[in-house]
């Protein structure tokens, strides 16, 4: 059991705390008093002019300059103010609203302080005690990005450093999201604030006619936990010398950045843009109208983009890093509170006027056709294991991908502009939302197979029916629900750059502690030198 430690305390005092805390009720944020702050709508940062282009044609980019620091910011009107740290002193950090096919260049400057303030696990790889104890590199999770601005976790730099990545920006218009990527503590970054969204906009998303402008809001939901002084709250093993524990969960649901907000809407359509942030929650969200039944609305897109069409659902699920791009029509709502709902919890209010502007808004029947990629292109099929490595006394230690740790040679090489499939052999008693960088892929589908057989002889045997992935699976994604007791097989053509990139668990607990492995894109063999 992963004991409660404020942030503020050292582990010693909180060993001591924990010990008290068992007897009382803990007190959670759940307790305050429910959406009395406005919805945070995320600022917009805006390039600060021109620079060349790394590749020296002498064409200029747009060039952005965001500075990742420590500030206090409110999660709710009734706590004192919270220490976080941010892009442009802001958590969830400027949302980047781009277009396909314009590159542009991001300066990302680290004026964090020397120490940080979540409990670090020295024994973690990457993570040892000469190492730097702030160490930051920024990953555009789910660009299409070259090696050298990809943010390799190996890549980062400690405060006072800064670095300027190039973001080609050749990918089809959807949301997504930049976040911190340093190895061995990727998790506490993150959970820090470390965070912010990216829209790549194009010329079909444009036709479409969606709902825009203050019509289209995007909500970034994570889980924190923080104390009776507003301090967040991360726990630890009891270990003292390696404090990490397996999974996170908070008390709270925050929404751009507040617990419980609410947001003013008009009796119309209104297109939501959703990221699970979360270190390790799964989120299920509906819109309770305080009918017994949840209302339907549109699931339009997925992490890399549109569906082909609009999916009629009355739940949206995402595991960590997966984004969902939605459609709810207030209109038979006028003059009453609609709520967001998470599991069996109202985490945030929608006030709904009783008149509003004239809705010129489509929901078009066709969003962008999507080609189904055949298995018959793949030139090659992995079959790779997620795997979990117990301690009888302290239950997971260790999480791995295909029993290789982090520093192991390089084992999956995939050859530019071919197509793989991914058998994603899910052995431990865990979902793991797996993600990798660079590239986009298809779900196939999702299979039950005997896991002692396969643990005990390595034989695959399936236990039914392969499952087709869910209608609003159907889009291009970057994460992927690998079940347990599951093999999850994807799809994946290699379009892109050649070089190194990461694929991993997204739960960041695992992640930072070896779910992750190095991938090469390599050139063809005839085309090699
Ligand atoms: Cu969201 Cu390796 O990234
Ligand atoms: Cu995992």
């Amino acid at each position: 059991m992963a004991a409660s430690l404020s942030t503020r305390r050292s582990a010693g005092e909180a060993v001591a705390h924990s010990k008290v805390a068992g007897l009382q009720a803990r007190w959670s944020a759940n307790a305050l008093t429910r959406f009395v702050d406005p919805l945070p709508l995320l600022e917009t940062v805006q390039p600060t002019g021109r620079r060349p282009t790394p590749d020296h044609s002498g064409a200029q980019l747009p060039f952005y300059k965001v500075v990742m620091s420590q500030f206090e910011a409110k999660l709710h009107r009734d706590l004192k103010p919270t220490r976080l740290w941010g892009y442009g002193a802001r958590s969830p950090g400027p949302i980047f609203d781009t277009n396909s096919g314009q590159g542009l260049l991001v300066e990302w400057g680290n004026d964090l302080p020397a120490q940080h303030f979540l409990p670090i696990d020295h024994t973690i790889h990457g993570a040892e005690i000469h190492q730097p104890e702030v160490r930051t590199v920024v990953h555009l999770h789910g660009g299409k990005t070259p090696p050298a601005s990809d943010g390799y976790p190996e890549n980062w730099y400690a405060p006072g450093k800064s670095v300027v990545f190039h973001y080609p920006n050749h990918q089809d218009a959807t949301m997504l999201w930049y976040h911190d990527h340093a190895l061995g503590i990727n998790r506490l970054n993150v959970l820090a604030g470390l965070l912010g969204i990216f829209f790549v906009r194009d010329g079909q998303e444009d036709s479409l006619k969606l709902p825009r402008g203050k019509y289209e809001v995007p909500l970034v939901i994570y889980d924190r936990s923080v104390d009776e002084d507003g301090q967040l709250v991360y726990p630890v093993s009891g270990h003292s010398e390696s404090p990490w524990v397996p999974e996170f969960s908070g008390d709270a649901i925050v929404i751009n950045g507040k617990i419980f907000p609410y947001l003013e809407v008009e009796p119309r359509r209104y297109r939501f843009r959703i990221l699970n942030g979360s270190n390790g929650r799964l989120i299920s969200l509906t819109f309770n109208t305080g009918q017994a039944w949840f209302p339907r609305f549109f699931q339009i897109g997925s992490d890399q983009g549109f569906l082909q069409s609009p999916v009629s659902v009355m739940r949206v699920r995402l595991s960590p890093a997966e984004r969902a791009d939605a459609v709810f029509d207030f209109s038979g709502y006028a003059g009453t509170d609609v709520f967001l709902r998470n599991d069996n919890l109202n985490v945030m209010k929608f006030r709904v006027a009783a008149k509003g502007s004239h809705d010129d808004s489509a929901l078009p029947q066709t969003l962008r056709p999507i080609r189904r990629i055949s298995e018959a292109e793949a030139v090659k099929t992995r079959s790779l294991t997620l795997v979990e490595v117990d301690d009888s006394s302290r239950g997971p230690i260790t999480m791995l991908l295909n029993n290789a740790h982090w520093s192991m040679p390089v084992t999956e090489d995939p050859v530019l502009d071919s197509v793989e499939i991914w058998n994603l052999i899910n052995l431990t008693g865990d979902d793991h939302p797996i993600h990798l960088h660079m590239v986009r892929f298809q779900i196939l589908d999702r299979r039950a197979f005997d896991s002692s057989l396969y643990r005990a002889t390595g034989q695959l045997k399936y236990l039914g029916a392969a499952l087709a992935p869910a209608p609003e699976e159907m889009a291009w994604k970057d994460t992927i629900r690998a079940d347990r007791g599951m093999v999850t097989r994807i799809i994946i053509p290699f379009e892109g750059f050649l070089g190194r990139y990461v694929w991993h668990c997204h739960n960041l607990e695992h992640e930072d502690n070896e779910m992750m492995r190095p991938f090469d894109v390599v050139p063809h063999p005839r085309r090699r030198r």
